[in-house]
């Protein structure tokens, strides 16, 4: 990082950086269940809901990408040892045991709100304090909240269609 640069961060370095690896760690793992979801789900709406994972999927990659840059601008290290992404992650990865779409959209609908809650935060630990970091955080703060919504939207169509073929409606 360059002289100027550190100096205009007024954030506690040490502690940002924990935070950006914190969710680099989870977008690894976001990236991950929304690429494997979109291969396997099964059930209604299968094909559109796999297209939405895999279009998730690229975002959430290049969220790792964002968070990796600013990490290493700050004179951080990204998490190196994929092993340590589970730890270091405070968002939880379910495998996708059972890849009904229905499970699979739970899942991930846990996932985002937990993403939302930690760009928030980043958000708010930077906001007047370290613009740069402050105006990457709010962009995917914008896309976790389109995440949710997109994902919820899938929720309620199936329980919908679902309600009507069983006369519920
Ligand atoms: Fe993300
Ligand atoms: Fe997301």
């Amino acid at each position: 990082m360059g002289q100027m640069a550190q100096k205009i961060s007024q954030v506690d370095k040490e502690e940002l950086l924990k935070i950006l690896n914190v969710a680099f760690a989870e977008e690894w793992l976001a990236y991950y269940q929304y690429w494997l979801g979109a291969r396997l789900a099964v059930g209604p709406m299968r094909k559109a809901v796999a297209a939405e994972f895999e279009e998730h999927a690229g975002e959430e990659l290049e969220h790792a990408e964002k968070l990796a840059a600013r990490i290493i601008e700050l004179g951080g290290t990204p998490v190196l040892d994929p092993q340590e992404w589970q730890s270091v992650a405070m968002c939880k990865y379910d495998a996708p045991a059972k890849p009904y779409v229905m499970n699979l959209l739970e899942q991930n609908l846990v996932a985002e709100r937990c993403a939302i809650v930690r760009y928030q935060k980043i958000c708010e630990m930077t906001f007047g304090k370290d613009f740069d970091t402050y105006r990457m955080s709010a962009d995917i703060l914008r896309e976790e909240i389109e995440h949710e919504e997109e994902i919820g939207a899938y929720k309620d169509d199936i329980n919908a269609a679902f309600e009507r073929k069983n006369g519920l409606e």
